[in-house]
């Protein structure tokens, strides 16, 4: 996807204007952004899917029986919906990419974004007056009105200590006020893309409201330091700890001098900064699956020669639904292949293939090693064979 080709999803914009003037900076609404937007799922099925064991699926009641803004998690069942009132309610799946191959292919068109940003694509069925309440995410997301209509408010940047309503389950702020301007109905196909940190509020105006949430996600300070301190210290000797050699004599041995902090804080840092190695953990940590327990490793070991033979008869394979790929140059026409929280280093060209959208086929024996690697991530449960997939 080229960077400066206008695209009709970003209202006009190019990618490089967007991500310039607009991703992680402000909103943006973009009205039909997806023309004739035919949504791939109707709330029937979405309400089947969040029937589904397995799959995370939570029902927000804005006058629940035991009080405001009641959340219950999934799996449900036919009484729950039965029991609901005719408005003020919302149902809300994740991961329906996971499970809808209809859903997954709206992905291509984020392709301007970096696919191990993406979390996954939520999708929200509400009747009339249905909402989650005001709130603030920390991710970026863009919001597709899939069928009826949806009003959005915006709040503005929230500060990390605005007041929420306590009690609840959810995060709902105690006040929002909508800035002048930040007010439309959604129609199918229209877009709205928020930055985190921005108060919205989305309720549905009609009795068929599906909204699809592709969201973006981006690992907290806490969460990248201690995972990388975690990666990096398994691969660290025993032997290299903090040294003061050539110290002067403390004044007083009780205190803690400033010189041994600085010397604390050179060790530390000194020792994190190791790109090489931090390259090999970002690519793990940003592949890591949603969830872990849908990656279903091979029993057996597949034997490299046997996949050789299959793909050579045409077979193919495909990734798994849910599966993440990334790959990162090591020189040398090398690369890392990341899939699923794992890392292997092959030629670049055939990390490359893997991580795309091409296919899985023959032609990946071109280059050296595939066998092997194709036969590890298969084993893995990244991917499966095709004939084997289709249910
Ligand atoms: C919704 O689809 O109802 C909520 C989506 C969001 O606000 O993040
Ligand atoms: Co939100």
């Amino acid at each position: 996807m080229s960077p400066d080709t206008p695209l009709a999803m970003l209202g006009g914009l190019t990618p490089a204007e967007f991500l310039g003037d607009f991703w992680q900076q402000k909103p943006l609404l973009i009205r039909g952004a997806f023309p004739d937007f035919e949504c791939p799922l109707t709330p029937d099925e979405l309400a089947g899917l969040a029937c589904e064991e397995g799959v995370e699926a939570r029902l927000v009641e804005e006058h629940g029986k035991t009080g405001p803004w009641q959340v219950s998690h999934g799996p449900f069942d036919e009484r729950t919906f039965a029991r609901l009132p005719e408005g003020d309610w919302t149902l809300l799946v994740q991961a329906v990419d996971h499970y809808v191959p209809e859903v997954a292919e709206l992905l291509a068109a984020f392709d301007f974004l970096p696919r191990w940003r993406l979390d996954d694509i939520m999708i929200s069925y509400a009747p009339p007056g249905g909402s989650v309440g005001p709130h603030v995410d920390q991710y970026d997301v863009f919001l597709l009105q899939g069928m009826g209509r949806r009003r959005w408010q915006l709040g503005g940047l929230v500060p990390d200590d605005a007041p929420i309503i306590a009690g609840i389950d959810l995060r709902i702020l105690e006040r929002f006020e909508v800035e002048a301007g930040n007010d439309w109905v959604l129609e199918p196909g229209d877009m709205l893309y928020l930055p985190p940190g921005w108060a919205h509020h989305g309720v549905s105006q009609s009795d068929d409201c599906l909204t699809l949430s592709v969201g973006f996600r981006a690992p907290s300070a806490d969460e990248a330091i201690t995972s990388f301190a975690d990666y990096l210290g398994e691969q660290l000797p025993a032997s290299l700890r903090y040294s003061d050699a050539g110290m002067a004599a403390p004044g007083d041995p009780a205190e803690l001098d400033d010189e041994a902090v600085a010397r604390m804080r050179r060790f530390i840092l000194g020792t994190l900064d190791d790109p090489a190695r931090l390259a090999q953990w970002f690519g793990r940590v940003m592949t890591q699956p949603k969830y872990a327990d849908q990656l279903v490793a091979n029993e057996t070991p597949t034997d490299p020669a046997a996949l050789v033979a299959a793909l050579q008869e045409g077979e193919e394979l495909v990734r798994t639904p849910g599966s993440r790929f990334a790959w990162h140059a090591l020189g040398g026409g090398r690369a890392t292949l990341f899939a699923d929280g794992d890392g292997a280093e092959c030629a670049q060209p055939l990390a490359r293939r893997i991580a795309s959208e091409a296919a899985l086929d023959a032609e990946l024996l071109a280059h050296e090693g595939a066998e092997v690697l194709l036969a590890a991530l298969l084993d893995a449960g990244s991917l499966a064979w095709a004939d084997e997939f289709e249910e």
